[in-house]
């Protein structure tokens, strides 16, 4: 079969697997909170003085902006992950409804999106571990403390904590859907105080001028200005709900589990976000929003909440690493399927026997992640992670518009209605996001997927099961 043709059919993803290694044990209550739980972190705790600092208090209307893009993919997934609810995800997806070839550019980029998302919350983490450390009058040198482009040598605390997790991960201790349920319940409550206290000093003034950069992107030394600049990095805040569709397998009726799991996810967390961003800007200017590497901890701070602040930075510490744990685990679930369609070694999903974990690439991954996170900036590599996963929704809605048409009649326990539209509106708003990242992001996934490209003509192509079938 030439490797145009190669797609598998509907009916091998369609069923549950009866050999599927993962036992269907989560529930609606569990999706929601792992869809939280993969969501909240690094983005609403840091990565909004980011924004803030590209498109000024306008940096409301990018989550807006972000946030409706986001909710169009977060459908589109909904539909394809009931259809097939394998722990693929947007690969599986797209090796049933485009191809091997698409399928792989798409595990490819799903590979370099998993990965730097653990890097980015690893840099964001470490700004609350370090603001904490600060605070508790420990003298750490600040060289040890962040990377060269922010003023640093090496960020330490980035790096342990990455591989903390990766350690974790490798010795099978996968944090339990009961300990996920309680540290999203932290993040939260810790949102609400940062609420609570910041509204009450609510200031108008904050918004003015509302606008600085104007409403496209522009690009200036690197970095792109304007509520659209601003859009294409706050993205990275919204996604994590593609989390729920990985453990697909697991969960216990996913027809209606993941529907509840992904939407109510997205709502959920589009609504505290607005409430955040708004109380975050009303409580003090966007520059020193900008320059906080703890943004939220700061407000609380200069509003003079010292308590209040040091229990955010606590709550950021405690809880967002289960950020770098979903999505490390993510990883490890991509390779898995990938190796097991043989267009990966199968000796990197090997399952150590203790740990019932694929070890060694955890390790491996942690390593990765680890370097990243201790020397490069946090607002480059977080557009790197949004290139990659704006790519990935793209695919996802195309792969529902081709299911459409060459599959009309199939199950479908979630229909996303309104499919036409909801499907264009993703690709054109993702399509519009990646166009506004910097052109150094822009090149560096093109380099990423070059290679991936040459080791697929190389290596992939001839090992694929189904080119062996
Ligand atoms: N949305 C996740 C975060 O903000 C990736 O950390």
């Amino acid at each position: 079969m030439s490797f145009w043709n190669r797609r598998k059919s509907l009916e091998s993803v369609s069923a549950r697997q009866s050999h599927s290694a993962l036992r269907p044990t989560l529930g609606w209550l569990h999706l929601i909170s792992l869809g939280i739980g993969g969501i909240v972190g690094t983005g609403i705790y840091t990565l909004i003085g980011v924004g803030a600092g590209l498109a000024g208090p306008a940096v409301i209307i990018s989550f807006v902006v972000a946030g409706l893009v986001c909710a169009c993919a977060a459908l589109a997934y909904t539909e394809m992950s009931t259809m097939m609810p394998m722990a693929g995800s947007a690969y599986t997806y797209s090796y049933v409804a485009l191809g091997e070839l698409p399928a792989w550019f798409v595990g490819w980029t799903l590979i370099l999106e998993y990965t730097v998302v653990c890097s980015v919350v690893a840099v964001g983490w470490s700004g609350y571990a370090s603001g904490f450390i600060q605070a508790l009058g420990i003298g750490v040198p600040d060289a040890l403390l962040a990377g060269p482009a922010a003023g640093g040598v090496i960020n330490v605390p980035a790096i342990v904590i990455a591989l903390a997790v990766a350690g974790l991960l490798a010795l099978g201790s996968r944090e339990s859907a009961t300990v996920n349920l309680i540290l999203v319940f932290v993040k939260l409550v810790a949102l609400a105080t940062f609420v609570a206290l910041a509204i009450p000093a609510f200031d108008a003034g904050n918004f003015e001028p509302f606008a600085p950069h104007g409403f496209g992107a522009t690009e200036i030394e690197g970095a792109k200005y304007g509520m659209m600049g601003a859009a294409a990095v706050i993205f990275f805040a919204f996604y994590g709900f593609d989390a729920v569709s990985t453990a697909a397998e697991e969960a216990k009726d996913p027809g209606r589990d993941l529907k509840i799991g992904i939407i109510g996810s997205m709502i959920a967390c589009t609504f505290i976000y607005m409430v955040v961003a708004t109380a975050a800007i009303g409580g003090s200017r966007t520059d020193a929003l900008a320059a906080s590497g703890e943004p939220l901890a700061m407000v609380l701070r200069n509003l003079d909440h010292p308590v209040a602040a040091k229990f955010i930075g606590l709550a950021a510490i405690i809880a967002l690493p289960t950020v770098i744990m979903a999505f490390m685990y993510g990883q490890s679930r991509i390779f898995f399927v990938m190796a097991r369609d043989g267009l990966l070694p199968q000796r990197l999903s090997v399952v150590n026997e203790k740990s019932g974990t694929p070890a060694l690439m955890t390790m491996v991954t942690g390593v990765i992640v680890a370097i990243i996170a201790g020397f490069l900036p946090l607002q480059r590599i977080a557009e790197v992670a949004n290139a990659g996963t704006l790519v990935a929704f793209i695919a996802v809605a195309v792969c529902m518009l081709v299911l459409r048409k060459q599959a009309p009649n199939a199950p479908r326990p979630f229909r996303t209605p309104a499919y036409t539209i909801v499907a264009w509106a993703a690709i054109v708003g993702c399509a519009y996001l990646f166009v506004s990242l910097p052109g150094v992001t822009k090149l560096t996934f093109v380099i990423w997927n070059a290679i991936g490209i040459v080791v697929y003509f190389v290596y992939a192509r001839y090992q694929s099961a189904l080119a062996r079938a």
